[in-house]
């Protein structure tokens, strides 16, 4: 039985900006008019905004502008159903609450997301700046019982993926930078980390972690974050519904796991890799351990490495690596 919070709510976004009946909703949900009005009172402590007046309702003017799980819970395609959200307030890490989640027996898939993360953790041990609670921290957990190299295009797959999503949200398209970069005009809107437990011949579990800019104030961050990162917002010129692109993404993430498990990802991958990819026949310095290696890129094989051409003309192939875009001389 949906709770009343969710009834309520689902009723007001099917309505737009419209108005809904203070009467209608009373009678939906078997319950006086004066508890719905109390029900109002609660979302409106909780960041929603509404006008109410007492001859036509209740008309939405605005969400929060954090997470708040009912609202996307609402939102979540029925697909998405069966994974269910741990929403945090505050976590160190969600890719740590969801291995301690792992541990304690939790049934996958799950995911845990947080509106603030205070060891948020990118690649290299990297610290991931996740003060705002205006950004997306998730982590997805699935148990894919793959073999591990299957696993190496994983999160070039889902990288993808997100790109795609984001460009039907904000209807600008973002880039990919080899392997698991989101940028836009250049700088660093999203980053993916995916950790995995591997037995001899299976992959156990898998922890696809997910950090997304979305409407942190930039001049919260680091002067130097300032430079490299950008958030949604400053790409469209303003806020982004937070709930709704989570629910969208949920939906989007269970999609693509899908697909990659059943092998029917092979369809469109290529393809939307060379819609993303900002590296294409761009001159890069890889970056790997101590070493540095430079060429034109032209592209990625088929497990995932990156290729390319170095200064030699000597073609090459990398499994890991960190790029940075050279200037072309
Ligand atoms: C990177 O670009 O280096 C990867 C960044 C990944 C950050 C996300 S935020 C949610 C999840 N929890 C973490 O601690 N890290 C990932």
């Amino acid at each position: 039985m949906p709770k009343a919070e969710h009834v309520i709510l689902r009723e007001l976004l099917a309505h737009g900006t419209g108005w809904v009946s203070g009467a209608a909703l009373a009678g939906k949900l078997g319950i006086s008019r004066v508890a719905v009005w109390q029900h109002m009172e609660k979302l409106r402590a909780a960041g929603f905004t509404f006008t109410a007046q007492r001859s036509r309702g209740y008309r939405l003017t605005g969400n929060p502008p954090h997470l708040y799980p009912p609202l996307i819970e609402t939102q979540l395609k029925d697909g998405s159903t069966h994974c269910p959200l741990k929403i945090l307030d505050e976590v160190d890490s969600t890719n740590d609450e969801a291995a301690r989640q792992l541990a304690k027996g939790q049934k996958t898939p799950f995911a845990v997301l947080a509106r603030r993360q205070t060891q948020g953790r990118g690649r290299f041990g990297r610290v991931w700046n996740s003060e705002s609670p205006g950004n997306l921290y998730a982590s997805f957990v699935f148990r894919p019982q793959l073999e591990p190299a299957r696993m190496q295009t994983f999160t070039l797959w889902m990288g993808v993926n997100i790109c795609e999503l984001i460009a039907n949200f904000i209807h600008i398209e973002p880039g990919i930078k080899w392997p698991n970069d989101i940028l836009f005009e250049g700088r660093k809107a999203g980053g993916m980390l995916t950790e995995a437990r591997v037995d001899a011949d299976q992959i156990r579990d898998l922890i696809f972690g997910l950090g997304l800019n979305v409407n942190q104030t930039p001049t919260l961050w680091p002067a130097d974050l300032q430079r490299r990162a950008i958030t949604l917002e400053e790409v469209t010129g303003v806020p982004l519904d937070i709930n709704r692109l989570t629910a969208a993404l949920v939906g989007r993430v269970l999609l693509a796991y899908k697909n990659f498990v059943e092998g029917t990802h092979l369809a469109t991958f290529a393809d939307l890799w060379h819609r993303f990819d900002v590296l294409r026949g761009k001159p890069i310095c890889l970056l790997e351990g101590p070493r540095q290696h430079r060429g034109i890129v032209s592209g990625i094989d088929n497990e995932g490495a990156l290729l390319l051409r170095d200064t030699q003309g000597k073609a090459r192939r990398f499994r890991a690596g960190e790029v940075t875009i050279e200037k072309s001389s």
